[in-house]
């Protein structure tokens, strides 16, 4: 199929909306060589990540799954932000009104320059303390200078939302909010197999809004309008910089 074909419904609705948002997961950094949950190289040490990002896996062996944050962490400071990361920061400035949520924890929409952005997930360099449930930076790399800065506890746990957890009440209710009021989401790099993010392509649709999909494997788990069946560093920056030069 030419460009036209593929990216022209998806800028004609998005310079039809009004209330525009963006999904992002794990697959819009897959191209800056960090590994998603379900693909090849997801598996850590014959872990299935499925299984570590529990709350169960860290109550049963918290040092193990404690060695896999600190392993994803080094892997992903060592990367960059790609080509579809900029893309949208790029099209943020030209739609102001775009809402950006990303499952992502990876910190690389900021990184890119993202200034707005909804991480329902929470941040793989934060940490959270269950004794006085502060939030800090965590930077550190070894498991022995893990410590609450407030109370001193080493009772600590990455500050992420796992599988089997919910979101943080104040978080999620703006999410759903923006997914209310939006006429047009364009998910990116999901697999639309976790809620509640899986269920927000089909909100919009039942009020007749449009679904963009931007995914390079065939998605079973949408039917929807418009699929670009592309990677997202590929297809975001052409689709961007056409959608700016016809506005
Ligand atoms: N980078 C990260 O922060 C990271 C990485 C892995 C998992 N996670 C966490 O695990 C959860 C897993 O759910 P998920 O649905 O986001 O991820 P997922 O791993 O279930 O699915 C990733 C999707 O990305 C697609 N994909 C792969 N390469 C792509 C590319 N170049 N362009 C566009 N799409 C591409 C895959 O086909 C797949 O459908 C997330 O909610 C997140 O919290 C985060
Ligand atoms: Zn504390």
């Amino acid at each position: 199929m030419s460009d036209n074909e593929v990216l022209t419904p998806a800028i004609r609705a998005l310079l039809k909306s009004k209330n525009p948002m963006i999904l992002t997961g794990a697959g819009i950094s897959a191209e800056s060589g960090i590994p998603t949950f379900r693909g090849k190289d997801g598996y850590w040490r014959n872990h299935d990540p499925l299984t570590l990002a529990t709350p169960e896996a860290f109550a049963k062996d918290s040092r193990t799954v404690w060695e896999w944050y600190n392993y994803r962490k080094e892997i992903i400071t060592s990367k960059q932000p790609n080509a579809g990361h900029f893309a949208i920061v790029k099209l943020k400035e030209l739609l102001p009104d775009l809402t950006v949520i990303t499952q992502n924890v990876d910190g690389l929409h900021q990184r890119a320059g993202l200034i707005e952005l909804y991480e329902m997930h929470g941040n793989i360099f934060k940490m959270k303390c269950l004794s006085c449930n502060t939030i800090s930076i965590n930077s550190e790399t070894t498991l022995e200078s893990l410590f609450c800065p407030e109370c001193g506890s080493n009772r600590v746990r990455p500050n992420v939302v796992w599988f089997g957890e919910s979101i943080p009440g104040e978080i999620i209710n703006s999410i759903l909010d923006t997914v209310r009021n939006a006429d047009l989401i364009m998910t990116i790099g999901t697999s639309g197999t976790v809620y509640p993010a899986a269920g927000f392509a089909i909100e919009v649709r039942r009020r007749e809004g449009v679904v963009i999909d931007i995914n390079p494997d065939a998605n079973s788990a949408f039917s929807n309008d418009i699929l670009i069946r592309e990677p997202a560093g590929l297809a975001l920056p052409r689709l961007v910089e056409q959608f700016s030069a016809l506005r």
